[in-house]
């Protein structure tokens, strides 16, 4: 892969002339790729994103090779203007200009009825799309240079870890035939809310940054489960079937009373190095004893526990998520023989850090009942 680093500004330190002019060569060249059916990696606030026009057959089967893919997992569109959804969608409930007018740009992705042009490869077969406008501003800038809607999965390879950071798309995707537009960390970390609007009751199909709290205001009749695996499959999130999030290394996920949680995790930490593998040892709270295990690791900073600073839930949460990806691929790359993990309660942006860490857990541990 072709690598553009890009310069990113701060609300304290904001791009000089010189920065912005080169970032929008650097804009221009990539759009200019993706309009000759090229694949183009790139920044989002959930994550990055392996991007390619979606009228195009060609260019989005590139993306289900380059990922190995199976061909039954539709891709999201993304779009750089609300006023873009009329390319994507055919009809959409009323409910959608409230949404998009609360929540885009934004890290909810909503699943209607399909426009034809659209590449039927995007939709898998499905008469649905699914759809966002991404809070990026690479992501919009690179949208609006290009003027296509681009499909994007996320930048990784079919089975592996979401990447949060361009490193983690170059592990997956060094030798591919494309560009990367790098821009450092992604602010949110865990993958888009996708939310399906096309049939007579809204269902969140996979939690993400824009809770089932923040959404139900919206929605009369929003389904209060997530579709469990299997259930609707071909229907509904056919993504959902596959296992996403695995690291290497088997990862057990430990839920229940804090003090139950950590003595059972100490125990198990020092039981699996008896048999001589590392175990990595995710924690989701400051927790001061950090000498259970080589590898002891408060997820809210990525640093050692014991030395986070005080954080309220809420931050505590967005910090976890942020890092949650970043912390699963260190422990491969540290070469942890085995990961255990501190579950979140199950709440607002807990909702989707638990999603995530079900899926990759080889067990789960609950010791609440
Ligand atoms: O945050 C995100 O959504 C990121 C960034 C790059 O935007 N993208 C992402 O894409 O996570 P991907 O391909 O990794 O996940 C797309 C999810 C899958 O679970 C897929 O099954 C579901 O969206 N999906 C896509 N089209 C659908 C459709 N028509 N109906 C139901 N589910 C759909
Ligand atoms: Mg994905």
């Amino acid at each position: 892969m072709q690598v553009f680093t890009l310069y990113q500004g701060s609300s304290t330190a904001p791009l000089s002339r010189m920065q912005k002019a080169c970032n929008f060569v650097r804009i221009q060249q990539a759009a200019t790729l993706l309009g000759q059916g090229d694949l183009v990696a790139f920044p989002t606030e959930t994550v990055y994103g392996l991007g390619a026009n979606a009228f195009s057959d060609e260019a989005v089967a590139r993306i289900f090779a380059a990922k190995g893919r199976p061909s039954d997992n539709p891709l999201i569109v993304h779009i750089g203007e609300k006023e873009d959804l009329r390319r994507v969608a055919i009809s959409w409930p009323a409910t959608v200009d409230a949404l998009i007018n609360r929540f885009w740009p934004g890290p909810l992705t909503l699943v209607l009825p399909r426009r034809p042009d659209i590449s039927p490869l995007v939709s898998a077969g499905l008469t649905t799309v699914a759809v966002r406008m991404p809070d990026h501003p690479v992501a919009l800038d690179l949208l609006r240079a290009c003027g296509l809607p681009l499909a994007a999965p996320s930048a990784n390879r079919s089975g592996r870890i979401s990447p949060t950071r361009p490193e983690h798309v170059l592990e997956d995707f060094e030798n591919l035939q494309g560009m990367l537009l790098a821009a450092g960390p992604c602010r949110v970390g865990v993958e888009s809310t996708v939310l399906d609007l096309s049939g007579p009751q809204a269902a969140i199909l996979r939690p993400g940054a824009v809770t089932r709290e923040m959404l139900s205001p919206y929605l009369a009749n929003l389904r209060e489960e997530i579709p469990a695996e299997g259930e609707q499959l071909s229907l509904h999130s056919p993504g959902t079937r596959y296992n996403h999030y695995a690291p290497k290394a088997p990862l057990y996920l430990y839920l229940g009373p804090r003090e139950d949680v950590l003595q059972r995790m100490i125990r198990d930490a020092d039981m699996w190095q008896r048999t001589h593998r590392k175990v990595a040892v995710l924690l989701s709270e400051p927790v001061f004893d950090s000498s259970i295990a080589e590898m002891v690791l408060d997820m809210a900073d990525l640093k050692p526990a014991g030395t986070a600073l005080e954080l309220s839930d809420e931050e505590r949460l967005r910090r976890i998520a942020a890092n949650l990806f970043a912390a699963l691929r260190n422990s491969d790359a540290e070469k942890a023989g085995i990961i255990l993990v501190q579950g979140v309660p199950s709440e607002g942006l807990g909702e989707a850090i638990m999603n995530r860490l079900r899926r990759a857990a080889r067990e789960v541990f609950d010791l609440s009942t």
